[in-house]
Parts: C-alpha cells; sequence; structure tokens
C-alpha cells in the first residue's frame, strides 16, 4: 500500500545574512520501509528519531529533501493524499477552539467539496457513531470535552474523509492512562469497522507488541532495526533495541536488566561519526567508527557490524 524509499530530510537551522541556510539538520536520512494494508506499522525511537518528521511528509506537511513516496501504486507528490490522514498527540492542535465539533468534523468535507450539506451531515453522524460520541457533543467547543472525547472528534475529522492509511503520532499520550486504553481499543475497532491501515508512532513498547505487525527502530534519524514486531520485541538483535525492550517497564519488578539506555542523545547537528549509537553502545569496537550498512539479517533488517548479512 505504501512504499517509502530513500527518504531523507534536512532542515535548514543557520542561515547567512541574506537568508541562505549555511547550516543543516539531518532530522531524517535513508529511510525505507514498505506498510501492507491492513496492517499496523510501528516506527519507535526515542525523542528527536525523526518519526514525526516522517509523519509529516507522509501527510504532504514537509517535502522530502530526497527519496519517493509510492501509495496505491501512484507517486505521492507535494501537498498530502485525502486518503492519507494523521492523528496528532495533543488533540488541541487539530481542533480549534472557536469552531464546534460539528463545524471541525465536517470541515475537510467542506474542504473537499464532498456532497451536499444533507449529506455530509449523514456522514458525520455516522462517523460520530463510530468514535462511540453523542450527537449533543456537536454544539460544543473543545473546551466543553473531555481529553479523551476530544482524541475521538480529532479521529472523526480524519475519518470522515474516508482515509485508507491513518498515522497516529502518539495517539495517546497526552491523555490521561484511564482513557488511553480507551482510545487505542477504539482505533483498533475502527481499523476492523472502516479496513484501515495504521502507521503507529509511539514511545510505548507495549502498545507496539499488542497492536502492531511491524516495527522500525529509529535512532538519530536512521532505521536501526527492522521487521516482524514479534521478532523484535521477543529477539532485538540491535544494541539500541535491546535497550529499548529492556526498558519496557514489567509489573512487579524494578526492571533491573542488563540493557539500559545509558547517557544523552547526542546533538543531531553534530551526530557521531561512524555509528550513530556508538556514544552509548556497550558493544562498541573499532569498527564502529565507520558507518554500518542496513543489511538483511535473518528476515529482518539491522544496521550494527555485530551482524553479516545472511
Ligand atoms: N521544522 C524543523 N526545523 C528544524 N529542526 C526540526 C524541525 N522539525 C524537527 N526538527 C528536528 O528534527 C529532529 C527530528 O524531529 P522529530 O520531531 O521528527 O522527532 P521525533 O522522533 O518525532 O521526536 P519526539 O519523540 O520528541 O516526538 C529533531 O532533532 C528535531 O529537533
Ligand atoms: S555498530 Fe557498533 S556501536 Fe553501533 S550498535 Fe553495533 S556494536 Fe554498537
Ligand atoms: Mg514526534
Amino acid at each position: 500500500m505504501l512504499k517509502v524509499e530513500n527518504l531523507s530530510k534536512d532542515f535548514p537551522v543557520e542561515f547567512d545574512v541574506f537568508g541562505r541556510p549555511v547550516k543543516f539538520l539531518r532530522a531524517v536520512q535513508d529511510v525505507s520501509f514498505t506498510v501492507e494494508e491492513n496492517t499496523v506499522f510501528s516506527i519507535v525511537g526515542e525523542s528527536g528519531s525523526g518519526k514525526s518528521t516522517i509523519a509529516r511528509i507522509l501527510c504532504g506537511i514537509h517535502k522530502p529533501t530526497t527519496g519517493s513516496i509510492q501509495f496505491m501504486g501512484t507517486a505521492l507528490k507535494g501537498s498530502g493524499h485525502r486518503e492519507i490522514q494523521m492523528v496528532f498527540q495533543d488533540p488541541d492542535s487539530s481542533l480549534d477552539p472557536r469552531k464546534t465539533v460539528l463545524f471541525s468534523i465536517e470541515e475537510g468535507l467542506r474542504i473537499q467539496k464532498m456532497g451536499s450539506k444533507e449529506e455530509r451531515r449523514k456522514l458525520v453522524l455516522e462517523i460520530l457513531k463510530a468514535v462511540r460520541l453523542t450527537e449533543d457533543v456537536l454544539s460544543k467547543y473543545p473546551h466543553q470535552l473531555s481529553g479523551g472525547q476530544k482524541q475521538r472528534v480529532a479521529i472523526a475529522r480524519c475519518l470522515v474523509l474516508r482515509p485508507k492509511l491513518l498515522i497516529l503520532d502518539e495517539p495517546t499520550s497526552a491523555l490521561d492512562v484511564s482513557v488511553q486504553a480507551q482510545i487505542l481499543n477504539l482505533l483498533m475497532e475502527l481499523k476492523r469497522e472502516f479496513a484501515l491501515t495504521y502507521i503507529l508512532i509511539t514511545h510505548d513498547l507495549k502498545v507496539v507488541y499488542h497492536l502492531s505487525d511491524h516495527t522500525m527502530v529509529m535512532y538519530l534519524g536512521q532505521v536501526m532495526e527492522m521487521g516482524e514486531t514479534e521478532r523484535i520485541i521477543q529477539d532485538p538483535l540491535h544494541p539500541y533495541t535491546k535497550a529499548l525492550v529492556a526498558a519496557i517497564p514489567t509489573a512487579g519488578t524494578d526492571n533491573l536488566n542488563d540493557f539500559s539506555l545509558k547517557g544523552e542523545i547526542p546533538s543531531p547537528l553534530n551526530p557521531p561519526k561512524g555509528c550513530p549509537f556508538k556514544t552509548r553502545c556497550d558493544f562498541a569496537f573499532s569498527k564502529c567508527d565507520e558507518k554500518p550498512p542496513l543489511i538483511d539479517f535473518r528476515g529482518r533488517k539491522v544496521r550494527c557490524h555485530l551482524y553479516a548479512e545472511v
């Protein structure tokens, strides 16, 4: 359904007196992946690893510096695609505080000039029911809703456009813990009901494990490991993935594991030469001063000198 090839994004961060960029931050570096229809593809990695940048490129918010994106067989260019929609971390950022719920949900339909007024109203009611909200919220403003209700409205805003691919960028991290599971359950029900495909961005590897089919682990803009979620979580290969998995809190323990994430992430403006993870890796050796290629290893991809292609 989605094929991303050699995607990179450089953000200009310093300019000369004429306003010309003189320094760039490489937020995403040569990232390729494929998402199959009706599956959940997770992107994980610490803050600043480039996850949201990829999401924004797929939605047409950012232009890639290099690379290509194929969506349902055609090249994606520029300003996004109706069938790719994104749910943001903070519902407040996607809802206008001065507009009613009805206005917000219907807005995309009006912009896309979809249907008559009656048809739009019918569609809004249908989607409202699907996200388990009742008609009385339609006349309300965002500040009159709970966090969970606001996220349901934000999801409805996307769904009304009948997307095929939904990008969920930390869809529950701004919500109370008690509401997080409800929204995740709803998203999984909606996936079945509307035959959706998800790209899920989250810091929560437990959620990744339970909900996703494939996972891509990123660090400083690069793919470190990629493959079937179950195998990645149960048998992580890359030292970075091992550390992330070891940091998953387990019930009843203090989470004392052999692997844990030590030290700070280096500045993306001045990333380490060679392997980007070498400043924090327990296994680093002389070869790690050279950049490791992303190789195929036992049915998955891994970028680490500890492994040789098989
Ligand atoms: N518009 C921008 N201009 C300059 N730098 C940017 C811009 N957007 C993102 N960046 C930088 O690009 C890098 C990747 O950012 P991104 O938001 O994609 O990370 P992320 O993985 O989503 O992190 P988080 O988990 O905190 O959401 C970061 O170093 C960030 O500071
Ligand atoms: S390439 Fe070297 S530094 Fe990088 S993750 Fe592998 S062992 Fe660690
Ligand atoms: Mg982000």
